[in-house]
């Protein structure tokens, strides 16, 4: 079971959950990158058997919730080469159900065709549009479309899962942090870095972590433009969470949030753009941990956590690094796939070159 109903068990009436991952994801010491100051991962990178990275604790919320309500289908938002639309286009196929992904441009990086070919491996139907606005105009005619087809509308998905119902994974994910630091498998962590895109991990981190009564402050690393992660809005999704939860179980506390720091520093040039501090702690810690980064998100937030380091902000604490990335390889799943059988708008990821920083180690 997990934790939060665990210790909240009135919660499991009123939160539809299904089990997608395996749990707890571990924790280990980063012994040879630490320097005076203690360095731990916590690796949610083979969270779940389909793929991992942080989205499986959203989904078995969100899922649940869908399936719970009657739909066949989710619909969803990202950009081409979102991490997000495809860990749901996977586990929704694996739950019976079917994802519809409305899909933006982004800048080109391997990882972009790799995503793509996989989510062309499920049942899931992949649509282009040109802008957000499209995007978000192009969804509601595919779910009438689909509602008229299944006489079931869809479930929508906001980008990134940052639902309040998403967002409950990460604050289930904080008390099994605490059962961690409970079980003397890390000293409690003064300050905890993660990767803030659409904000639900985060959130759900910074309301779990109080819940669960750890102290520990949250460092959130901005890799996404400031109109989609930002203090206010990471404010009312943790508040929105905070309410679903107190609400179905009173015995939830309502705790306010005193969060006023939100790391600008690595975001670069724009979302999806790796920056030179991002790749070389890529590489740091490939040589000197075997973990492997991607540049949009998780490269950037080490690249803060190593900053600080070498500034001397971290002497003498203990750091938690929080890995959101997939390490299940999709290699088997997209061999002998023909980009070809997408639709032509994706087909330049797989002709056009990458971007510079983006090289192999
Ligand atoms: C690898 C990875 N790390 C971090 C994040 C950010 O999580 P969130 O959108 O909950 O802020 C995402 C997704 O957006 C992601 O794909």
């Amino acid at each position: 079971m997990i934790e939060l109903f665990r210790q909240y068990p009135a919660l499991k009436r009123g939160l539809p959950h299904v089990s997608l991952g395996d749990w707890p994801t571990p924790v280990a010491r980063l012994a040879n990158i630490g320097q005076d100051c203690r360095i731990d991962i916590k690796n949610d990178a083979m969270s779940g058997p389909l793929y991992g990275g942080n989205k499986v604790r959203k989904l078995e919320f969100l899922l649940a919730e869908a399936a719970a309500n009657g739909a066949q289908e989710v619909m969803t938002f990202g950009v081409a080469g979102s991490n997000h639309a495809l860990a749901t286009a996977l586990y929704a196929e694996q739950q019976g159900m079917r994802c519809i992904s409305a899909l933006t441009p982004q800048r080109n990086a391997h990882y972009v065709a790799k995503n793509l070919l996989a989510a062309l491996s499920t049942n899931a139907e992949l649509h282009h549009y040109a802008s957000e606005a499209a995007a978000s105009h192009g969804a509601r005619f595919q779910c009438l479309r689909h509602r008229r087809k299944t006489g079931v509308a869809p479930m929508v998905i906001p980008g990134g899962g940052s639902s309040a119902v998403g967002t409950v994974g990460f604050v289930n994910a904080a008390f099994e942090l605490a059962k961690q630091v409970a079980n003397n498998e890390l000293p409690e962590p003064d300050k905890l870095y993660v990767a803030l895109g659409t904000m639900g991990t985060a959130a759900g981190l910074l309301l779990g972590l109080r819940a669960a009564g750890l102290a520990t402050e949250v460092v959130p690393i901005r890799v996404v433009r400031n109109s989609i992660g930002n203090l206010p809005g990471l404010h009312k999704l943790y508040d929105a969470t905070n309410k679903l939860l107190h609400e179905i179980d009173d015995r939830f506390p309502l705790i306010s949030l005193q969060q006023d720091v939100i790391r600008h520093d690595q975001f670069g040039e724009s979302y999806a753009v790796f920056t030179e501090s991002g790749m070389a702690a890529k590489k740091l810690l490939a040589q000197q941990e075997n973990i492997a980064l991607e540049g949009t998100y998780t490269a950037k937030t080490m690249a803060a956590l190593l900053s600080d380091m070498h500034s001397g902000k971290l002497s003498g604490l203990n750091v938690l690094y929080w890995h959101t990335y997939n390490a299940v390889s999709l290699d088997a799943r997209i061999a002998g796939l023909d980009y070809h059988t997408l639709p032509s708008e994706f087909h330049p990821y797989f002709e056009r070159p990458v971007q510079e920083l983006d090289v192999a180690f």
